[in-house]
């Protein structure tokens, strides 16, 4: 652990840079966490940005009749967000369409879901190039621009194209799959083309890395040094860069007023039986399902404890516009309905389903109460849920994290957690029993492991490593061609 907090202070000691510009599909104005329910990608982005001059690019989330790339300036708690509606069609096709109905299916390794449409893949073109051409003029000779996630794969290409030489970097969020699988995609080899046009990518986990490089060597016949690829003329870094929670703020917001009225309702609400926490958007790669299928096992084999706990499922709804989202959820709405009907007593319900989300402060207390945390995606590119579960338990009586071996976290919290595979019913079954019978020595500590890593690769130590990286890769960009 020593070793860890050593290696990230020396991480943080590093020289601040210039300005930096982060473009994402999604712009989160940051709210006072008593008040918003951000998501953890947006916390951390908010975060990296509110320690230095810059902006932040993206989608309003908002329609509009026609495209007119007027900006929509905006400042809050320290922090400049710059956006721009969409039309219609950009939505249907970017959004709903490429972005959410070929590749999230796809890179979570559901080839099953996955569409294909060349409408999609043209109008996720058209917008990264709309996307390209408004945010060009924002950017000043020494900025550093980073790119966020699988929405906006071309464009640091398209930037390129418009005369753009700073350092770009670009960061997925998401898994990256397998070379077999990622050839399913008819525009596969133009968008890892594409990549070769930023300086760095970052990802988050080594798996994820080397099959980004397997892709890049095997199909599309590029040269591999270490962490460098060349493909023709261009040269890319890869690293992989696991991203951490601002757990300083989560602590503290775990010890906040409304953490404590919401952890005292949960408690006061569980009387005495003991709670076992999901949060996710509502969404099949988080292996909802097959979470409810495994509890449902549990239930079943376990009579004796069955009136002793109960599993709070937090799910607020995603992607509406997308079918395989409005299944899922139908599915899920069957699912607890049906686990309820067969094992709820008039004093009991084994499964609260919320499909609704809270914030941070509160989420915090809820986490805190719970004696399980129960994180079980099919696929995922990291999970912040399962940092944040972690940051706020108690060091004195802490709770037991589940969770799957197939989330990037499971490669920094596997020490800790008690792992499963989420596809198995009965792993899932016998985790809950393992957890919910562990003695509080261990409990404390896998959890002090845990923490240990979720303090010292927190959300600064990422970006610093990440951006350190890209300015780093200076040499690279000025070697670029200028269109
Ligand atoms: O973490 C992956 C991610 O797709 C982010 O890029 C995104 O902001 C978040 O999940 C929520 O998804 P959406 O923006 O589609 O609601």
């Amino acid at each position: 652990h020593d070793q860890l907090r050593r290696s990230a202070e020396q991480t943080l000691e590093r020289d601040p840079l210039s300005r930096l510009i982060i473009i994402s599909n999604r712009v989160s104005a940051p709210t006072d966490s008593k008040s918003g329910a951000q998501g953890g990608l947006a916390v951390a982005l908010s975060a990296a940005l509110r320690e230095y001059k810059g902006l932040w690019f993206g989608w309003s989330g908002e329609v509009t009749e026609k495209f007119s790339g007027h900006i929509n300036f905006q400042r809050n708690h320290g922090v400049t967000t710059a956006t721009v509606d969409l039309e219609e069609q950009d939505l249907e096709e970017y959004y709903n369409g490429y972005a959410n109905r070929t590749l999230w299916p796809l890179f979570h390794y559901r080839i099953d879901l996955a569409e294909y449409e060349r409408d999609f893949a043209g109008g996720y073109q058209r917008v990264n190039d709309r996307f390209a051409d408004t945010v060009r003029p924002l950017i000043e000779a020494d900025d550093i621009v980073w790119i966020q996630d699988y929405h906006m794969f071309p464009l640091g290409s398209a930037l390129r194209k418009r005369g753009c030489r700073n350092r770009i970097g670009f960061f997925l969020h998401i898994p990256w799959p397998p070379r077999r699988l990622l050839a399913v995609l008819p525009e596969a080899a133009e968008l890892v083309g594409h990549l070769f046009d930023y300086n760095v990518i970052g990802f988050h986990t080594d798996e994820w890395l080397e099959s980004f490089c397997d892709y890049a060597v095997d199909e599309l016949g590029a040269a591999r040094e270490g962490d460098t690829l060349t493909l023709g003329d261009r040269t890319l870094e890869v690293m992989a860069n696991p991203i951490g929670i601002d757990t300083t703020e989560f602590v503290e917001a775990s010890r906040s007023p409304t953490a404590r009225l919401a952890y005292r309702r949960m408690r006061d609400s569980a009387v005495g039986r003991d709670l076992i926490v999901g949060v996710d958007r509502l969404d099949y790669s988080k292996g909802l399902e097959e979470r409810f299928l495994g509890y449902e096992r549990f239930l079943q084999e376990h009579p004796e404890e069955r009136k002793e706990v109960f599993l709070l499922q937090i799910a607020p709804p995603s992607r509406g516009g997308v079918e395989s989202y409005q299944k899922i959820r139908t599915t899920l709405e069957g699912l607890s309905g049906r686990i309820n009907g067969a094992y709820a007593d008039v004093d009991w319900v084994p499964i609260r389903y919320v499909n609704q989300g809270y914030p941070r402060d509160q989420l915090a207390g809820i986490y805190r109460a719970a004696r399980i945390g129960l994180v079980t995606p099919l696929r995922d590119g990291m999970n912040l849920v399962a940092k944040e579960y972690v940051a706020a338990q108690d060091p004195e009586d802490p709770g037991v994290l589940i969770l799957s071996r197939f989330a990037g976290a499971a490669a920094q919290l596997g020490e800790g957690a008690v792992l499963v595979n989420p596809y198995s019913a009965e792993e899932i079954s016998d985790a809950i029993v393992v957890a919910l019978k562990m003695p509080r020595d261990e409990r404390i500590a896998r959890w002090r492991a845990m923490m240990a890593n979720v303090e010292a690769q927190d959300v600064r130590w990422w970006r610093k490593r990440f951006t350190d990286v890209l300015i780093g890769s200076g040499e690279a960009a000025e070697t670029l061609p200028s269109s």
